[in-house]
């Protein structure tokens, strides 16, 4: 099991999750954070620190296994992220929109920290 980041996160991105994590394992891209699911050590306090409730267990609402795989490839890639940064100023307007993996995923690397 690990914990995963999943599409609430896409073009929200808060980061308030990164500053908790124990192991420092979220990485970055343009519009989205990944957890590496091989250093996620499941302690769980990321969750309820995400305002859009963007991260879950991976036993949970990813059946296709879509989102593990998203984690996984992407934060093989995108640069550490262990600092809060500032969120993107329309993060708002996204927060309730469902789909976003397909509607604007970025797999561009974000700056990291
Ligand atoms: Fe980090 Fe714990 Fe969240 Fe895993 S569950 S990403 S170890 S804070
Ligand atoms: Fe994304 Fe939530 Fe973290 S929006 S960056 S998972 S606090």
């Amino acid at each position: 099991m690990t914990y995963i980041v999943m599409d609430p996160c896409i073009k929200c991105k808060f980061m308030d999750c990164v500053e908790v994590c124990p192991v420092d394992c979220f990485y970055e891209g343009e519009n989205f954070l990944a957890i590496n699911p091989d250093e996620c050590i499941d302690c769980g306090v990321c969750e309820p620190e995400c305002p859009v409730d963007a991260i879950k267990p991976d036993t949970e609402d990813d059946p296709d296994g879509r989102w593990l795989r998203v984690n996984s490839e992407y934060s093989k890639v995108w640069p550490n992220i262990t600092v809060k940064g500032e969120p993107p100023a329309d993060a708002e307007a996204f927060e309730r929109e469902t789909g976003k993996l397909e509607k604007y995923f970025s797999e561009k690397p974000g700056r990291g920290s």
